[in-house]
């Protein structure tokens, strides 16, 4: 069971290095936080895994604003984000660059959660499958790969999928990659419990609710008790 913090464009050094002082890691469980890039560093000073939010596939160039994966692991970063629907809807993040992103990295040796789900409009026209087999079909087995399902209706919106919703699509995607899958969209502690029972849900990818050690905890405590 995996329950990862994606902190999104949230905490600087200060209040990352205050987040890690305060969180507890319940045993039984594996937990990363994903800072912003300038939080890496501070992230670090704690004993809980760091990921970064993104990751460049070359291993340096003329790429303003990119990070390698090369550059992450001399850091100490063990893995990264990638293809969030954040980037695929903000910042032109296609699948084409998710699977070089995703690739590139797991060569490297970082450890990948590789985003992939369906926007509000593709599930009520029915292409949710279409979608996630689309996305998925970028993406190859390896051993450091985890992908997240993560409803792009769902994404901080308080609107969570069924655990049935999401039993279905990781039914789904686990039968097109066998590597686990993470659960993403509004998961909290008040749902994490049905969600996380699910068979084929692996773990979460937690965004609002992974802000705050307290709350944070108690997911990866829900966690334990279900692994
Ligand atoms: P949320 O974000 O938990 O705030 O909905 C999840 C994510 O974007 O990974």
């Amino acid at each position: 069971m995996l329950i990862a913090g994606n902190w999104k464009m949230f905490k600087g050094p200060r209040e990352t290095r205050e987040f890690v002082r305060a969180f507890a890691k319940p045993d039984g469980v594996d937990a990363v936080v994903c800072p912003p890039y300038v939080s890496l560093a501070a992230a670090l000073e704690g004993p809980v895994p760091v990921y970064a939010q993104n990751v460049h596939w070359d291993a340096e160039g003329a790429f303003t604003g990119e990070v390698s994966a090369r550059m992450l692991l001399e850091l100490g970063v063990a893995g990264a984000i990638v293809g969030h629907s954040e980037r695929r809807q903000h910042f032109g993040e296609t699948d084409e660059t998710v699977a070089r992103r995703t690739a590139a990295a797991l060569d490297a040796g970082l450890a990948v959660i590789a985003c992939v789900g369906e926007l509000e409009a593709e599930r009520e026209e029915g292409r949710t499958e279409d979608v996630l087999r689309r996305q998925v079909s970028m993406l190859d087995r390896h051993e450091r790969l985890v992908i997240a399902y993560e409803p792009v209706w769902a994404i901080g919106t308080g609107k969570t999928a069924t655990p049935e919703q999401a039993q279905e699509a990781h039914a789904l995607i686990k039968s097109l990659v066998d590597v686990p899958v993470l659960y993403g969209g509004s998961v909290k502690p008040e749902n994490a419990q049905e969600l996380l029972s699910q068979p084929d849900v692996d773990g979460a990818l937690v965004g609002g609710a992974s802000l705050d050690p307290e709350s944070f905890a108690t997911l990866c405590r829900i966690g334990a008790s279900l692994s």
